[in-house]
């Protein structure tokens, strides 16, 4: 079937459009982070796909059946039996966002000393592992380390080396091994269900809890109806519900597959963890029936988690990113291959390699982005990833110089992306003349966020 997004648009806000000029000057005054942009200076914004995405008119019309009673609300009882539908887990806790979930269960499972293993921890995941004390340590399979490789599970965990982590001297401190799925920190590639099968069957052989990060649920199910033999047959819902049933409990941000503004979820299996996550829960976010939220974020997310299953939407959805990928490689830009779906994340080590990595080459191509079409992305290089001194030098750089271009759910077309593909493609043909930037202010923690640079001119 021809490209095509499969809903038509109601509603539409307008996209700022803005001069090179005015572009430059707001960069400058944002201490070149993008981060620091107000949105009316940015044309298509692609810093993320959390939180971003177009809610559907039935999630409109559902949100003003929203129930806002205190407790017990219709709404969380509609939340609920989607939830139980999709994960089959006996204790369901809604939450405001992803890492008030990573939270919450972390401080009720984990004692100070252990080690968290993960495919790859997303940021705030290793930022609330090393909150409650632990070691945050990634075992990302071998293929991972050929970004432009088609292998098609790139987002596995490990096996020989989480088996290895199992029976080690470490064994006994190691206190969850959490599966992001797809892996947003790994490119966004999924994991396949093989590699979930077997972690889990390894994690109860040696008792450890094994949870899911589950806020790309349906991507990750799409993905293996495409790639794994054996689910070619299987909805991705199916997947979705059996990848649920391996696994103890999960954390998601329903900011993403919730395809909502705010939300996220806690379920687990064992009922003492449950207890004290309960407790924690009603101190910090809000009653075990609505956890931080309103009666209308869980109708919006309970009609969301239906949606977002949907073939059709999600074949859009990875075709969409499919193509973005294809066009900017044809442009001579090299991608993490093969395209996963909630990014398109661009090799800017390869592209700009008269920047060495100190000089934070993702970072520059994110501002070039900016400057040549009003393009916000994200860097996930050495200035997110890498150890920097505290007067701003590059100690140890990120594994890869990598720039993701996210893309949120049902916001925009074909002709969008193809617009973004332009002005990589013009970035790319003068690729030699985008400056590296310094670090001019260095925050202790969460840098990418706070930092100010500087470009060097000329180029060193
Ligand atoms: N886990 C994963 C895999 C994520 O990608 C995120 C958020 C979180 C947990 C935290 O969830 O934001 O709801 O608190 N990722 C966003 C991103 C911010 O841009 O990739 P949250």
């Amino acid at each position: 079937m021809p490209l095509m997004e499969p809903y038509r648009i109601k509603v539409v806000e307008p996209i700022p459009v803005t001069t090179r000029a005015v572009r430059e000057k707001a960069l400058e005054r944002a201490g070149h982070n993008l981060f620091n942009l107000s949105a009316d200076e940015v044309t298509i914004d692609l810093l993320t796909d959390s939180g971003t995405g177009a809610l559907s008119a039935a999630q409109q019309a559902a949100a003003a059946l929203g129930d806002e009673s205190y407790a017990g609300a219709r709404s969380y009882h509609r939340f609920r039996a989607v939830v139980d539908e999709l994960t089959a887990y006996p204790h369901v806790f809604p939450v405001h966002q992803g890492r008030a979930a990573e939270r919450i269960l972390f401080s009720a499972l984990l004692e100070p000393g252990q080690i968290t293993i993960s495919n790859t921890h997303f940021d705030t995941t290793r930022a609330n592992s090393e909150l409650a004390g632990c070691e945050a340590r990634d075992l990302p399979c071998p293929e991972m380390k050929d970004l432009e490789s088609d292998e098609p599970f790139k987002g596995n965990i490990d096996l020989v080396a989480l088996e290895a982590a199992l029976t080690g001297p470490d064994a006994d401190r190691i206190g969850i091994v959490i599966m992001t799925i797809t892996n947003n920190g790994g490119g966004g590639q999924p994991v396949s269900m093989a590699n979930l099968e077997a972690a889990s069957r390894l994690c109860r052989r040696h008792a450890v809890p094994f949870f899911l990060d589950a806020g790309r649920f349906a991507e990750n199910a799409w993905l293996v109806t495409q790639r794994e033999p054996g689910y070619e047959n299987s909805s991705p819902r199916e997947v979705a519900k059996a990848a649920f049933r391996l696994a103890d409990g999960c954390l998601a941000s329903l900011k993403k597959d919730g395809i909502a503004n705010i939300g996220g979820l806690l379920a687990l299996r064992d009922d003492d963890v449950a207890r004290r996550c309960e407790l924690i829960l009603t101190a910090t976010e809000g009653f075990r029936t609505y956890g931080g939220l309103a009666g209308r974020d869980l109708e919006m997310l309970a009609q969301g988690l239906i949606e977002v299953t949907d073939p059709h939407y999600l074949r859009a959805r990875a075709d969409a990113a499919a193509h973005l990928a294809e066009l900017v490689n044809t442009a001579g830009v090299g991608t993490v291959r093969p395209p996963g779906i909630h990014g398109v994340y661009l090799n800017a080590g390869r592209l700009l390699p008269h920047i060495p990595p100190e000089r934070f080459p993702g970072h520059a191509l994110a501002c070039a982005l900016y400057i040549e079409g009003g393009i916000r992305s994200v860097e996930l290089g050495s200035l997110f990833l890498g150890e920097v001194d505290s007067d701003g030098r590059l100690r140890t750089p990120a594994p890869y110089e990598l720039l993701r271009l996210a893309l949120p759910r049902r916001v925009y077309t074909q002709s969008h992306l193809e617009y973004v593909a332009e002005i990589v493609a013009a970035v790319a043909k003068r690729a030699e003349s985008v400056p590296g930037y310094r670090l001019v202010t260095v925050p202790p923690i969460l840098r990418h966020f706070n930092a100010t640079l500087e470009p060097i001119t000329p180029l060193t």
